[in-house]
């Protein structure tokens, strides 16, 4: 048989993979053994996307199947318009560029920022893949570490000490995955005013812009005034309407130097699919009301997680005040280790549990070794047993160890 020598491309080999996924294949062995796993890995809401998705999608019928626009269909950027709108942001339909999901908005944006040398300030425990995003487009990330103990806020001056003459932009992920911090619209300002005196981008992931807990209020860089050149937002409809599927996502900004750098990407892969886009118009034009009952599910399904942490000997973690996620440690020495084991070798009556190893949403070496995200993506009753057996798991762990 003929080898192929040829090296396969280092930068992605040496990339760090997903580690949402990570552990994927000991958890299709344990089910292939007929064991039941409650996945608490992925961030992918388990509740209905609203019914208009596949009203719109049932009366879709475009002859000829054209490519769309590639900064997006018409009345997909009207629609988002409007969503702005109403949420007090005013962008006009040229400030929009719908994208492959907001992970190709992200990819696309540090794509259309970066140089060879710069850096972007970054808060760990992050997104993991952004670690993609930044070694496909090169560009280096910084980490400022936040901590449980302050619920993963931070200072100015964290933030101060990592900008460097290197540093071109602050990625902020509000609210937070994997953290569920929120920050509070003085925290966004106080941001805005460091990239101004610093003369940085802002780019900010509100994916999950309304999944806020206990009346907080909804913070979002579009509503600070004086940031329109410095500003790129990352949107999806993924979270918003529990659309993950459809792949709908979007770059949002005034800077028309950046817009059209975007443009120029989003002309190389031509558009995004044309009836996932006209499946989000009828998404939109529901309002915010079915996003309003995903974030109150949500909130109790946070109380039931953070209640049974709580109650576990030797866990810590912040209470989360958005998103669905939470980081927390947990009394092992590394917890990549305990997973597989609660995959391998774990099961009360046929179950087990499986969560994200957190060292993976780290930059720096070492942290969060002994940490796990949890995602709430179950409903409460089996969240509550999946968190049950999660603690007897540990403690069951750590008498063999
Ligand atoms: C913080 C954050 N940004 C962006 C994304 C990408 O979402 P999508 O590509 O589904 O829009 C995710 C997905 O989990 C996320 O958690």
């Amino acid at each position: 048989m003929e080898r192929i020598m040829k090296d396969l491309s280092k930068k992605i080999q040496y990339m760090k993979g997903s580690s949402v996924r990570a552990l994927t294949r000991y958890c299709n062995n344990a089910e292939a053994k007929g064991k039941v796993v409650h996945k608490l890995n992925i961030g992918q809401p388990d509740l209905h996307i609203p019914k208009e998705y596949y009203d719109y999608l049932r009366s879709f019928n475009e002859q000829p199947l054209e490519y769309m626009p590639s900064n997006g269909r018409p009345d997909l950027l009207h629609a988002i318009k409007g969503y702005y709108h109403d949420e007090g942001m005013d962008f006009g339909e040229n400030d929009i560029a719908i994208t492959t999901g907001g992970s190709e908005a992200l990819l696309f944006t540090l794509h259309a920022l970066t140089n060879v040398g710069d850096e972007c300030i970054i808060f760990e425990p992050f997104y993991s893949n952004y670690n993609t995003f930044f070694t496909l487009s090169g560009m280096k990330p910084v980490a400022v570490t936040t901590y449980a103990e302050r619920g993963f806020h931070f200072t100015k001056h964290e933030i101060e000490e990592k900008i460097t003459g290197n540093t071109k932009a602050i990625l902020v992920t509000n609210p937070g995955n994997p953290t569920g911090a929120v920050l509070s619209s003085e925290e966004l300002k106080m941001i805005a005013e460091i990239a101004c005196e610093n003369d940085l981008y802002i780019i900010a992931d509100e994916v999950y812009r309304e999944i806020v807990f206990d009346g907080l209020e909804i913070s979002s860089f579009g509503l600070i005034k004086g940031i329109d050149e410095r500003l790129i937002i990352i949107d999806s409809i993924s979270k918003r309407f529990c659309a993950c599927g459809a792949r709908i996502g979007m770059i949002i900004s005034k800077n028309k130097p950046f817009m059209s750098i975007i443009s120029k990407l989003c002309q190389g892969r031509l558009a995004a699919s044309a009836a996932e886009q006209w499946g989000a118009v009828g998404l939109y034009s529901t309002g915010l009301k079915e996003t309003h009952l995903i974030r109150d599910e949500f909130q109790k399904r946070r109380d039931v997680v953070y209640q049974n942490l709580r109650n576990m000997p030797g866990a810590k973690c912040a209470r989360p005040e958005g998103a669905f996620y939470i980081v927390a440690k947990i009394p092992v020495a590394d917890a990549s280790k305990f997973l597989i084991w609660m995959l391998e070798e774990y099961q009360e009556n046929g179950e087990t549990v499986m969560a994200a190893p957190a060292e993976g949403f780290y930059l720096t070496a070492g942290l969060g070794r002994d940490e796990i995200r949890i995602a709430y993506v179950l409903d409460c009753e089996q969240l509550d047993r999946a968190m049950k057996i999660l603690a007897n798991g540990i403690c069951a762990y750590n008498q063999i160890q």
